[in-house]
C-alpha cells in the first residue's frame, strides 16, 4: 500500500489484463433480487442443486489440528481459478442487505499426499451441492479414483473451509474444487466491498475490493497466502454497458438481463494483489509504448480535468521504473481508480491501483503544492510496487517492511523523475528519516524484521503497517543504496527481480544479490551486506554516534529519547551498529568512515583552530550525530557567519539532533535553542521546517506561561527577515515563487509571521479573506490557503467563522472542505469554539469519520485546549457508545485533547478521568491515556528542569 495519511492501508488489486475494472451503470433491479434471495434462502433449485449451508458454529478449544493453525499447511499449490462474481448495486428488499454472489474452480497439485483440503473463507455463506457438501471436487487427471467428501464445515477463528476427504489425493496429481457461495457487499473496507458517494442528488453504489493483506478470502474461497501464488479467469456480472476492448456477453439469469464480462487470465500472482471494480466513472486515458493508462474516477470529477496530472505523470514515471529495474512493465495496461471515502492512501493491485481521491485527483484552483506533490509520491509508490512487491513477492508478511520500505524509498526517485525541478528527494529526510527517530528512539519500538513463526493471525499482520516498516524501511534502504552506490545497488536489485520474477523471495535473497553485485564491482566494505544490515535489520532503535574532534574517538550508543526509560528487548547485537560516516571538515568533504564496535579513534577526526566535523553528510545515515562542546561551538559560528558551507540538509539535521539531544539531556537546551539563532539569515525551507516541528514542543510547553511573550518576540524577530524576503520575492505577495521549497517556506513564513504576532502578516490574512468575502470570489491561492483562513478566522468574530462554515458546508472539493474545517478551529471566541465542539457530536454538521480530527483541531489552539477537554471529559461516555465502532480513534483523541498538559493539577484531572471512567473503558484509547499519564509526568520534569533557562534564554535573545 502506499502511505494513507501517512501510512496507506494496502488495497487490493485484481490485475485485470484489458480493463481496469469492469463499468457498470446501476439499474435498480429489486424484484429479481428478491427473487434471488428467496432462493439462497431455502428453495432447493435445480440449478444449483442445494440450499445455503449455515455455518457451524465452531466453540472448540485451541488444539492441534490443521485447521486450528492459522498457516495452510503446504501440501496444495493452487495453479489457477476461474472465478465469476455478481454484486448486487441495490439493497436486497427483504433483508436490506447488499449482496454478491460467486463460483469458483480452482485447479491446485497435490505436492504430499494427503486426505485433507483446507482453503481460506471468511464471512462467506455456502450452497449446498448435490453431494451434500460445500464443494466438489473432481480430478484432471483421467484414470485417477477422486476421493469422497467425509465432512465440510467453515472453521471461522482461522477462516478455513474444511474438507475431510475418504482417501487420499495423489503427489503430483492435479484435482479441480468446485463452490458456490454468497457474500455481504458491506460497507466495511475490506475484501468485496461497497462505497457509496452522492451525484447530481442521486446516489450510486461502488462495487470495488481491498483485498491486503487478508481479505482475499471474503471474496471467494482461496490459498490466501502471498507465496501461494496463481492465475486468475475473472468474469463480473453487471447491468449492461457499452464496454471497450474486453469480451462482453449479454446474459439471461433468472429472468434478469445481465452482461458478462470476461477478462483476460491474470499474470502469476499473488491474492493479495487481485482487484475487481463494478462502477459507473468515466476515464481518461493514453498509450506509453504499448502500455495502455487510464485514469478512472467519479463522472465529474473526470469532467473538471482532475485526472489529468495523474494521467501525465503516469507514463513518464512508469518509463523511469522499467530503467531503474531494467525489466518492462509486465503488463499491457496500467489503470488508476480514485474511490470516494477510501479509508487507506492507495493500494498496489497488480494493473488497477486504487486510491483515496486526495491522492490521485488533481485540481489547479483547489489543490496547493503538497497535495500536488502527495499525488505524484504516491503514483510513485504504487507503480515501484508492480515489480518490487507484485512481479517479485515477499514470501510472507513479516518481510513486509521490504516491499513497503523499499517503495517508500523509490517513490521519492520515481516524484523527482516527474517533477525535476522539485528537489524532491531531499525530503526524505524530514518526511521519513526524521519521522521515525521520533517513534524509534523509545523503549517500546521493534526491529524491522520479525520471525515469519511470530506473525500468524490477520491482526498480527495487520499490525506490520507501521511508521517502522515504511519510514525506518526506506531509511536504511537509502543507506544501503548510498554507501554501495546507486549503480551498485540498482544492479543486485535488477538480478534480483529476473530471479524471482513471478515467484517468491525473503529479504536475505536481496542480500545475496546485492552481495554479488558488490563481489563483481570490487566495491570495499567492512564486512558483507548481510552482516552490515543485520545490525539496523535484526534490533530496533537506531545509534547516536558521538565525535570527540579534541582526542579523535568516535563511539556509538543506542539513542532513547526517554534516558529513564528501560529497553526491555535484548538486542543480539548488542545495540552495536555497523555505521557508514560520510562527513566534512570545515566545508570540505572527506573519505568515507566506517565506525565498529563501541568506539574506535580517527586521529583524522580530529580539530584545530576554527576547523570544524560535520558527520553523517545529507543525512543518508540512519544515526543522529553528537559532538564534544567545542565542535558544537564551532558549528554554531560556522552557522551564523557562513552557513552555506553546511549543506542545507545537515542545516536540517543540525537544528533536529540538537533538540532531541537536549530532550535525552546528552546537552543542554540552550545549545538547543542556539541553533536556531542564524535562522533570521536563512531562506531555505528544510531547516525552518525542522526548526518549526521542534519549536511545537516549545509552543505546547509554554504557551500559557510567562515563557510565552519572550519566546513570541523572539520568533518574530527571528522571522521578519523571512517574511520581508517573501514580500519582495512575490512582488508584495502578487506571485507565486518559483521553487518547490520556496513554496513550501512561503507558507513558513507566513505561517509563523502571524503566530508571533506581526500585525503586517495578520492584516494581510484579514484583508485577504475579506476580499473573499465581499466579493464571493475566492483569490488566496491554494498553497496559503490553510494558513490564511487560519490566521483570518483566529483574528476576527463570529461573521468570519459563520462564512467560512458556510464554505465548509458547500465545499463539493475534499481538499478545499478539509482546509476549512481545520482553520473554524482556530477562532480565539469561546463560544464559537464550544459551539464548534457540540458540532462534532454532530453527524449532519461534521461526519462521523471528521469527529476526532476536529476536536484535535480545536485542543490544538491554546484557547480551546481546556475546552476540548472539558468536552471530552464530560460526554466521555456518550462519545464511548454512540462513537464506539468503527474508525473513531480514540487514542488520537485522548492524545489530541492531552498533549499540552504539563502541570501536577493536570496530572491529577487525567488520574481523575481514568478512574471516573473506569467502569465505561476507553477502548482502543486504554494505552493511550496511560501514554497520557507518562507523557504528562515527563512534560512536569522536563519544564521543572528547563523553563527557568529557557526564559533567560529568549528575554537575553530579545534585550539585545
Ligand atoms: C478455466 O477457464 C479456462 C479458460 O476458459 C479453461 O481453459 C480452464 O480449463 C478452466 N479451468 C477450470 C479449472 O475450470
Ligand atoms: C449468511 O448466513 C448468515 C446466517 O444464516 C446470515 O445471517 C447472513 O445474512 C448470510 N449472508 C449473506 C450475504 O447472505
Ligand atoms: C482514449 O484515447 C484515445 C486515443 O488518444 C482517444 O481517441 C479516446 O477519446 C480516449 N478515450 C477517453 C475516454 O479519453
Ligand atoms: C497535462 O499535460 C498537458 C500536455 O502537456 C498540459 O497541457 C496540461 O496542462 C497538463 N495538465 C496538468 C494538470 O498538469
Ligand atoms: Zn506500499
Amino acid at each position: 500500500m502506499g502511505k494513507g495519511f501517512y501510512i496507506s492501508k494496502p488495497v487490493g488489486i485484481v490485475s485485470i489484463i484489458l480493463c481496469a475494472g469492469a463499468l457498470a451503470t446501476i439499474i435498480a433491479l429489486s424484484v429479481v433480487y428478491s427473487e434471488e434471495k428467496a432462493k439462497n434462502n431455502n428453495q432447493v433449485s435445480p440449478t444449483d442443486g442445494g440450499t445455503t449451508s449455515k455455518p457451524p458454529v465452531t466453540t472448540l478449544a485451541p488444539s492441534n489440528e490443521p485447521w486450528d493453525k492459522y498457516r495452510l499447511p503446504k501440501n496444495l499449490v493452487p495453479d489457477h481459478y476461474n472465478l465469476t462474481l455478481w454484486p448486487r448495486l441495490t439493497p436486497d428488499l427483504t433483508t436490506g442487505l447488499y449482496i454478491f454472489t460467486g463460483e469458483s474452480t480452482v485447479e491446485f497439485e497435490t505436492t504430499e499426499e494427503t486426505d485433507l483440503i483446507l482453503i481460506h473463507s471468511s464471512k462467506l455463506n455456502y450452497t449446498i451441492l448435490e453431494n451434500g457438501h460445500l464443494a466438489r471436487l473432481t480430478s484432471v487427471n483421467s484414470g485417477v479414483r477422486v476421493p469422497l467428501i467425509k465432512v465440510s464445515w467453515l472453521q471461522s477463528v482461522t477462516q478455513y473451509l474444511v474438507l475431510q476427504l475418504d482417501g487420499k489425493l495423489m503427489t503430483g496429481h492435479r484435482y479441480h474444487l468446485y463452490t458456490k457461495f454468497t457474500g455481504e457487499l458491506a460497507d466495511d473496507l475490506g475484501g468485496f466491498y461497497r462505497s457509496e458517494y452522492m451525484e447530481d442528488g442521486v446516489k450510486k453504489v461502488v462495487a470495488t475490493t481491498q483485498m491486503q493483506p487478508t481479505d482475499a478470502r471474503k471474496a471467494f474461497p482461496c490459498f490466501d497466502e502471498p507465496a501461494m501464488k496463481a492465475i486468475f479467469y475473472i468474469t463480473l456480472i453487471h447491468d449492461p454497458i457499452e464496454i471497450m476492448k474486453i469480451k462482453n456477453i449479454p446474459v439471461t439469469i433468472d429472468n434478469q438481463h445481465v452482461q458478462k464480462t470476461v477478462f483476460e487470465p491474470t499474470e502469476k500472482m499473488s491474492t493479495y494483489l487481485l482487484a475487481f471494480i463494478v462502477s459507473d466513472f468515466d476515464f481518461i486515458n493514453n498509450t506509453i509504448d504499448g502500455v495502455w493508462i487510464r485514469i478512472f474516477a467519479r463522472k465529474p470529477a473526470i469532467a473538471a480535468g482532475q485526472g489529468e496530472y495523474a494521467l501525465n505523470k503516469t507514463g513518464p514515471i512508469l518509463k523511469f521504473f522499467e530503467k531503474y529495474y531494467n525489466s518492462s512493465y509486465p503488463l499491457p495496461k496500467s489503470d488508476q481508480i480514485a474511490l470516494p471515502d477510501f479509508n487507506a492512501g492507495a493500494m498496489e493491485n497488480w494493473g488497477l491501483i486504487t486510491y483515496r481521491e486526495t491522492a490521485l485527483l488533481y485540481d489547479k484552483e483547489f489543490s496547493s503544492n503538497s497535495n500536488k506533490q502527495r499525488i505524484a509520491t504516491i503514483i510513485a509508490h504504487e507503480l515501484a510496487h508492480m515489480w518490487f512487491g507484485n512481479l517479485v513477492t515477499l514470501r510472507w508478511w513479516n518481510d513486509l517492511w521490504l516491499n513497503e520500505g523499499f517503495a517508500s524509498y523509490v517513490e521519492y526517485l520515481g516524484a523527482h523523475e516527474a517533477e525535476p525541478d522539485w528537489n524532491v528527494k531531499d525530503l526524505i529526510v524530514l518526511g521519513d528519516v526524521h519521522r521515525v527517530f521520533a517513534v524509534d528512539a523509545l523503549a517500546s519500538s521493534h526491529p524491522l524484521s520479525s520471525k515469519e513463526e511470530d506473525i500468524q493471525k490477520p491482526a498480527q499482520i495487520s499490525e506490520l503497517f507501521d511508521a517502522i516498516s515504511y519510514s525506518k524501511g526506506a531509511s536504511v534502504l537509502r543507506m544501503l543504496s548510498d554507501f554501495l552506490t546507486e549503480e551498485v545497488f540498482t544492479m543486485g536489485l535488477r538480478t534480483y527481480l529476473s530471479e524471482f520474477a513471478f515467484g517468491n523471495a525473503v529479504y536475505t535473497d536481496l542480500w545475496k544479490h546485492l552481495q554479488m553485485a558488490v563481489d563483481a564491482n570490487g566495491t570495499e566494505l567492512p564486512d558483507t551486506v548481510h552482516n552490515i544490515m543485520n545490525t539496523w535489520v535484526l534490533q530496533m532503535g537506531f545509534p547516536v554516534v558521538t565525535i570527540d574532534t579534541k582526542t579523535g574517538v568516535v563511539s556509538q550508543k543506542h539513542f532513547l529519547l526517554d534516558p529513564d526509560s528501560e529497553v526491555t528487548a535484548p538486542s543480539p547485537f548488542n545495540y552495536e551498529w555497523i555505521v557508514p560516516i560520510k562527513w566534512m571538515k570545515t566545508g570540505a568533504v572527506q573519505s568515507p568512515y566506517w565506525l565498529r564496535g563501541k568506539s574506535a579513534t580517527n586521529d583524522a577526526m580530529k580539530a584545530l583552530g576554527t576547523e570544524w566535523v560535520l558527520a553523517n553528510l545529507n543525512v543518508v545515515g540512519y544515526y543522529r550525530v553528537n559532538y564534544d562542546e567545542e565542535n558544537w561551538g564551532r558549528l554554531l559560528n560556522g552557522l551564523s557567519t557562513n552557513h552555506q558551507l553546511i549543506p542545507v540538509i545537515n542545516r536540517a539535521q543540525l537544528v533536529d539532533d540538537a533538540f532531541n539531544l537536549a530532550r535525552a539531556k546528552i546537552i543542554s537546551t540552550v545549545l538547543a535553542l542556539n541553533t536556531t539563532k542564524y535562522l533570521d539569515k536563512e531562506r531555505e525551507y528544510m531547516p525552518w521546517e525542522s526548526a518549526l516541528n521542534n519549536l511545537d514542543f516549545f509552543y505546547l510547553m509554554f504557551d500559557r506561561s510567562e515563557v510565552y511573550g519572550p519566546m513570541q518576540d523572539y520568533l518574530r524577530k527571528q522571522v521578519t527577515p523571512l517574511f520581508n524576503y517573501y514580500k519582495t520575492l512575490t512582488e508584495n505577495w502578487s506571485k507565486v515563487p518559483d521553487g518547490h521549497m520556496d513554496q513550501y517556506n512561503q507558507v513558513n513564513a507566513i505561517s509563523l509571521a502571524c503566530r508571533t504576532g506581526l500585525e503586517e502578516c495578520q492584516n494581510l490574512a484579514k484583508t485577504w479573506f475579506k476580499q473573499w468575502m465581499d466579493t464571493n470570489n475566492n483569490q488566496i491561492h491554494p498553497n496559503l490557503r490553510s494558513t490564511v483562513y487560519c490566521n483570518a478566522i483566529a483574528a476576527s468574530g463570529a461573521n468570519e467563522w459563520e462564512f467560512a462554515w458556510s464554505q465548509f458546508k458547500n465545499a463539493t472539493i475534499a481538499t478545499e472542505a478539509d482546509k476549512l474545517r481545520s482553520a473554524l478551529a482556530c477562532t480565539k471566541q469561546p463560544w464559537l469554539l464550544n459551539r464548534y465542539l457540540e458540532y462534532t457530536l454532530d453527524p449532519k454538521m461534521i461526519r462521523k469519520q471528521d469527529a476526532t480530527s476536529t476536536i484535535v483541531y480545536i485542543a490544538n489552539n491554546v484557547i480551546g485546549q481546556s475546552l476540548a477537554w472539558d468536552f471530552v471529559r464530560a460526554r466521555w461516555s456518550y462519545i464511548f457508545t454512540q462513537y464506539g465502532g468503527g474508525s473513531f480513534s480514540f487514542s488520537n483523541l485522548i492524545n489530541g485533547v492531552t498533549k499540552r498538559f504539563s502541570t501536577e493539577f493536570e496530572l491529577q484531572q487525567l488520574k481523575q478521568f481514568k478512574e471516573d471512567n473506569a467502569e465505561v473503558g476507553f477502548g482502543s484509547g486504554t494505552l493511550a491515556v496511560d501514554q497520557s499519564i507518562e507523557r504528562t509526568t515527563a512534560n512536569i520534569k522536563w519544564i521543572a528542569e528547563n523553563k527557568q533557562n529557557v526564559l533567560n534564554w529568549f528575554r537575553d535573545e530579545t534585550n539585545t
